[in-house]
């Protein structure tokens, strides 16, 4: 059911975030803000703020933030629809009906019902896959000879996929069922000479043992296949379906997420024989990638769970680049309340073979003496650079720049450069000087651009990030609303693509801060002032329009109301991220905004008597005009 938002809107303005957050946390009052531990990470200290003027919470620890609503689905966990109509209740509002059209209503019951069906399928498949491993003493055998006991093999639902092209026609009558390709299950193929003829269709998962994956939720969305002997590929994975992302899922992680509060960590490995060897060694806090490299999406997940991470990698040259990769990934992630670290297995090494080979205590202080972010990061820069020598220490620094710059604000960052311009043998503030000096490490020529998901070769880490793709909130077939990546888009300005954060907030950045964060402002500006605002180029007259309709609609509201309000437009990231890099406790300064204010009109003007020059050679109307605006803006100067 899809509920105006001017419903939401007005629901948002009449509920007062710390009265809400209070029934959760306890918040005592500092400053202009309240404050307390935060729910959603951990802590001992309270680096969690509620916005009674801005109707937002922010957490500094782990950058969570947000308006009463999404408050109430992080915390009390319940989707979107159901946190609207939690609060409604509390006023004794109606929430109002179903406004979707019919076909849009149908087709977003089809996807969910697409995606119930494809989950029920694939679990299907797993239940067979299971009962297959019982009758292949073959498979059986494999698995002993790995060292696997039945008790994890029942554990992780592995099972084994028989030989023959269509074994799973006897666990689905009806193989033509287009589900079944859907799934990734069975393979359609045309004959490229006959297209005419009947597509053939067959098993894709033929022999093999078979690893299910399954999402948080529980729900099998996909299968890894390993061969019994050898035979390429050794891995066979599910393609990508409606249910199934190999760059956003980890294996083991449902069967996980239980034992990492108690184990205090959570260890990221290669492979499924990883994952399972840990689990039965001692370790089940392990999961997996999925045959690719780590992405945002993954990390952010774990961090969901749990606030630190242990990256493993074999000792090869693949996995060292692995592991620059996760080290990139993972820099805008590391605030001060969150740890990452890297480990290396010696070269002949992964996970299980090290942990069947050296036994759990063995590897548990390989787990200790792993390498912690920081120093990895500086590992990372120094990379086979000579700091001997002059030149050896900028090349360094030119490497470590775009990692330190990608860290979120905090004591790690502010350490790093110490130790960083220690490491140079200059002065921190000649770091900071020639960092300054120097062009900003940005990775996208672009100038006006704000996506810096441009996956070029240039990037010396490929941290990408997948923030942008992710341009506005977006819901999930729950209906939940992955407000997460956009706490981590704002709160970790630097994040995107390793880009230093930015210079000081622009004067029209500013202005837009001040008028979003405090509607009444906007009250008080003159006409011409509106006008200028709206008329200025991209993104900001956009929003400045946006919200002159906004105030004339609703009136002054506040920065919760009008974040929900602005969910969707084309600007949205740009205004949102905006507003979570302020300060928190700021407060609108009127002699702030009136020089901000000037300054832009002063622009304006100008530009516009630039215009009007040029055309006034053959105009008269406009050389008038052109002594007007000059008389305008002498007024202004005055
Ligand atoms: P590995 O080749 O390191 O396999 O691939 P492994 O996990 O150690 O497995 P064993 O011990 O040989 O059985 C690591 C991961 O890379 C993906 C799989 O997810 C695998 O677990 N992979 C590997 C594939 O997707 N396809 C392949 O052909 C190989
Ligand atoms: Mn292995």
């Amino acid at each position: 059911m899809a509920i105006p938002p001017s419903f939401i809107q007005e629901l948002i303005a009449r509920a007062d975030v710390v009265e809400v957050v209070g029934r959760y946390v306890q918040l005592k009052k500092a400053g202009a803000n309240y404050s307390g531990l935060c729910p959603f990470h951990g802590e001992k200290t309270p680096s969690f703020s509620v916005s009674p003027t801005k109707q937002f919470f922010h957490c500094f620890g782990c950058g969570k933030t947000g308006n009463v609503l999404t408050f109430m689905m992080e915390h009390t966990g319940v989707g979107f629809i159901d946190a609207i109509k939690d609060l409604a209740q509390t006023f004794g509002l109606q929430v109002p009906e179903d406004e979707r059209s019919p076909a849009e209503r149908a087709r977003d019951a089809q996807v969910k019902t697409q995606q119930a069906s494809l989950t029920e399928l694939l679990a299907k498949a797993a239940n067979a896959y299971k009962e297959q491993l019982k009758l292949s003493p073959r498979a059986i055998d494999y698995l002993k000879n790995r060292g696997l006991s039945g008790d994890i093999a029942f554990q992780y639902g592995m099972g084994y996929s028989p030989e023959g092209w269509r074994s799973l026609a006897s666990v689905f009558p009806d193989y033509d069922d287009a589900q079944l390709v859907t799934s990734g299950l069975v393979i359609e193929k045309t004959d490229d000479e006959h297209p005419e003829a009947e597509a053939k269709k067959y098993d894709r998962f033929r022999d093999r043992i078979m690893f299910p994956i399954r999402n948080v939720k529980g729900e099998t969305i996909g299968f890894g296949g390993r061969v019994l002997d050898k035979g390429e590929p050794k891995y066979l994975n599910s393609p990508e379906t409606p249910v199934f992302s190999k760059g956003r899922e980890l294996y083991g992680l449902f069967e996980a997420r239980s034992t990492l509060q108690k184990a205090g960590y959570v260890l990221v490995t290669e492979g499924y024989m990883d994952v399972v060897a840990l689990a039965q060694m001692g370790f089940p806090n392990a999961v997996a990638t999925l045959g690719t490299a780590c992405t945002p999406d993954h990390v952010q997940k774990l961090f969901r769970f749990t606030d630190h991470v242990v990256f493993s990698f074999d000792g090869d040259g693949a996995g060292r680049r692995a592991a620059i990769k996760a080290l990139a990934v993972a820099i805008p992630f590391a605030t001060d309340t969150r740890t990452a670290k890297f480990l290396t297995l010696p070269p002949e090494h992964d996970p299980d073979s090290y942990i069947r080979e050296h036994g759990a205590d063995a590897f548990r202080r390989f787990v200790s003496d792993a390498t912690p972010l920081s120093r990895f990061l500086i590992e990372a820069a120094r990379d086979g650079q000579d700091l001997a020598t002059m030149e050896g220490k900028s090349k360094f620094a030119s490497n470590a720049r775009p990692l330190w710059s990608a860290l979120p604000q905090g004591a790690l960052k502010i350490q790093l450069r110490r130790e960083i311009a220690s490491l140079m043998d200059i002065a921190e503030f000649e770091l900071e000087g020639l960092w300054k000096a120097q062009t900003p490490p940005t990775y996208n020529a672009r100038p006006d651009s704000n996506n810096y998901n441009n996956n070029s070769d240039k990037r010396p880490y490929d941290g990408d990030n997948g923030q942008n793709s992710y341009k506005s909130k977006k819901f999930d077939g729950a209906g939940r609303f992955n407000k997460a990546k956009d706490a981590w888009n704002s709160s970790a300005g630097a994040a995107p693509g390793l880009r230093a954060r930015s210079a000081p907030a622009s004067r029209e950045d500013r202005a837009l801060q001040i008028l979003l964060t405090d509607n009444a402002a906007w009250e008080q500006l003159s006409q011409r002032q509106h006008e200028l605002l709206c008329a200025l180029p991209a993104p900001h007259g956009a929003v400045f329009s946006w919200l002159d309709m906004q105030m004339h609609e609703h009136g002054a509201q506040s920065w919760g109301a009008l974040s929900q309000a602005l969910m969707g437009k084309s600007f949205e990231g740009t205004a949102s991220k905006l507003v979570n890099l302020m300060p928190d406790d700021i407060v609108a300064d009127p002699a702030e905004l009136g020089s901000i204010l000037r300054e832009v009109q002063r622009k304006a003007i100008s530009a516009q008597m630039q215009a009007a020059a040029k055309a006034a050679t053959g105009d008269p109307a406009e050389f008038e005009r052109y002594k007007a605006l000059a008389a305008e803006l002498k007024a202004l100067s005055s």
